[in-house]
């Protein structure tokens, strides 16, 4: 949550950082702001909205500036205006953060800091605590003011008489950086830095970063320097462009398929899953006797397709958790527990400090996560890449299905490993896997069918989706896709327990969407939909090809090209993304940036 840069170089400052505020913004989209230091003055401009109305506001302004930072917010303390936005600026010290201090009003009290601040942030204490221990040496005053602070921090300083130069300091928040022939620079995440470089490394936590316009420092907080170590991102330097697309999250749809064939290729050998590249041994697979997996959001909805088939297929015990919960839910976990964390960021902070809990406990982490370096996968001990290149999009769509692509390569290899598959069942499990790029084009080539049946629930207020099994995996994604852009009221339930209460909320203004890609459940499924039907509900039906005979033609009806049937997750998957793309888009919304949301929840 919050995006923060810092640059000090020679391309022009404060062009350099609103670009790559802009490319932040699905960090939070609240305020904006930047702070430009000419010569010895640092002026802030700020305000709360969008980065594209702090663009207007510094228009013809700062042209000369030699460092600057810049931020882009998701409220936590205190409300959405322009004081509270940041850069912060006390005395000499004007800085940005990410993260949150939980002893600010201690801080306040105990250094009697009320009268110099005007926000009601908990950052701008940090602020007000630097200018008080500040005495010319910016390293010492870091140090002694982290010393101070409780809780988690990425913060990025400039001292009034430290022209051209930028430090930053961090705890759990995370920070990138760069040194690079543009200069110098830092962001919290990899997608404001990719414009310039490829080239990175995480700033380590407890560490001193100092940047000027041709060097980086980096020293612990014992004086000794460190040399960064730098990591190489494959995303294509353009790639988190909207090449021509009117949103991120359209252009991601329809990025899928490359998306998946650059996460399943490398780790298929001879037609079966291999994970040798990656140095995950099969022991991983086979001396664990129950799996967790751990997760928020759309990640944990792809932990939920996992979870039925490594039940179906495995037929182990596994256990899906909301990573927020899962610590306070005395989970049972010991040595003979896997742990797979699903991460688009690799930074949900729940996420992290599940993982960092059930290592503890004795349990071994492999992570899927897509940003390379980040913090989740520097804290499991193996993980998995999902390849999907930067999602932009605060509703995530490429991230969850190369997330499933990744589980159905570990089901085949533990099917395989444990005997469940011989190598021609397996085989043939990975043939289907790779089938997939193909059969979501299909699904892509006829996205103005869908579009049509957007068109049917446009205007709801409340929506129900139902379907078993499988379904009712793919339908809580489903029906989390469909609120977080459109604001309609979606539910997804499984539909046997339609007629427990639900039902009750039916109506001829209450459209139906069902999922029915399952054959052995797929009378009980349109049984479960004429009951709706016949409540008044228009029915939106998505359902696999060939189970498709003596539909309703009342139904307004989807095929789904066919695959077997534990597959039929990704087509169907790629559908609904697709309806809840259009009802956001027609009803006119900001499709990628849906209020009150973040891309990258960095707060507990
Ligand atoms: C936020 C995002 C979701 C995402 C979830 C987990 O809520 O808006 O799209 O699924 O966080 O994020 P992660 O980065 O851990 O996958």
């Amino acid at each position: 949550m919050c995006g923060i840069i810092g640059y000090t170089g020679s391309e022009n400052v404060k062009e350099v950082l609103l670009d790559a505020l802009e490319l932040l913004e699905y960090r939070g989209y609240d305020s904006a702001g930047i702070a430009v230091m000419e010569e010895n003055e640092i002026q802030v401009y700020k305000r709360a909205g969008r980065v594209k109305d702090l663009r207007e506001k510094c228009a013809g302004k700062a042209e000369n500036s030699v460092c600057g930072i810049g931020h882009t917010r998701w409220a936590t303390h205190g409300g959405v205006n322009d004081t509270n936005a940041h850069p912060h600026q006390v005395g000499r010290v004007t800085l940005v953060h990410n993260g949150i201090i939980e002893n600010y009003r201690e801080l306040i009290a105990d250094y009697d800091l009320k009268e110099k601040l005007q926000s009601e942030t908990d950052s701008e204490v940090v602020a007000a605590l630097l200018d008080r221990f500040y005495e010319g040496n910016p390293e010492e005053t870091i140090k002694k003011t982290v010393s101070k602070l409780k809780g988690t921090f990425a913060l990025v300083i400039m001292f009034a008489d430290h022209a051209g130069v930028i430090y930053s300091t961090r705890n759990v928040s995370p920070i990138v950086a760069t040194l690079c022939k543009e200069g110098a620079m830092l962001a919290s995440d990899l997608t404001a830095l990719c414009r310039f470089t490829n080239n990175y490394f995480v700033v380590p936590e407890y560490h001193i970063l100092e940047m000027k316009e041709d060097s980086i420092k980096l020293t612990d907080f014992d004086g000794n320097e460190k040399e960064p170590e730098y990591l190489t991102a494959d995303w294509e330097l353009n790639s988190a462009g909207k090449n021509g697309y009117p949103f991120y999250m359209e252009k991601e749809i329809m990025e899928q398929p490359d998306a998946i064939e650059r996460t399943i290729a490398n780790r298929i050998v001879s037609g079966m899953p291999d994970f040798t590249a990656e140095g995950v041994p099969d022991s991983l697979f086979t001396e664990c006797d129950r799996i967790n997996i751990i997760a928020c959001g759309t990640a944990m909805h792809a932990g939920l397709v996992a979870q039925a088939l490594v039940k179906s297929i495995l037929h182990m015990h596994i256990d899906v958790d909301m990573a927020s919960e899962f610590m306070y839910s005395d989970p049972v976990i010991d040595e003979k527990t896997l742990v797979i964390a699903v991460s688009q960021s690799g930074e949900t902070i729940d996420t992290l400090e599940a993982v960092k809990y059930a290592r503890r406990r004795g349990a071994k982490c492999l992570s899927i996560i897509n940003v390379k370096g980040s913090s989740i996968a520097r804290e499991s001990d193996y993980v998995l890449y999902t390849n999907a290149g930067p999602e932009i999009a605060v509703a995530s769509t490429k991230a969850y299905t190369t997330q499933l692509s990744i589980f159905y390569l570990i089901v085949a290899k533990m099917a395989q490993l444990r005997g469940v598959y011989d190598t021609e069942q397996t085989q043939s499990f990975i043939r289907e896997l790779q089938r997939t790029p193909e059969v979501m084009k299909k699904v892509l080539e006829k996205r103005r069918d869908i579009h049509v049946l957007a068109n049917k629930v446009l205007s709801a207020k409340d929506l129900f989706m139902i379907g078993r099994g499988l379904d009712h995996s793919i339908l809580l994604e489903g029906s989390l896709k469909l609120k977080e852009v459109s604001y309609i009221h979606s539910e997804a339930y499984a539909s046997g327990e339609l007629k427990h209460g639900p039902i009750a909320l039916i109506t001829q203004d209450t459209p139906v969407v069902a999922s029915v890609t399952q054959e052995k459940l797929m009378s009980k499924e349109l049984s479960n939909i004429k009951e709706v039907r016949s409540r008044g509900a228009d029915i939106v039906l998505f359902i696999k090809e060939s189970l498709a005979e003596d539909i309703d033609s009342q139904y307004q009806t989807f095929l789904l090209p066919d695959m077997r049937d534990e597959f039929m997750v990704m087509p169907a998957s790629v559908a609904l993304q697709l309806l809840a793309y259009y009802v956001s888009s027609d009803k006119g919304f900001d499709v990628d940036k849906p209020r009150n949301l973040a891309k990258v929840v960095t707060v507990e």
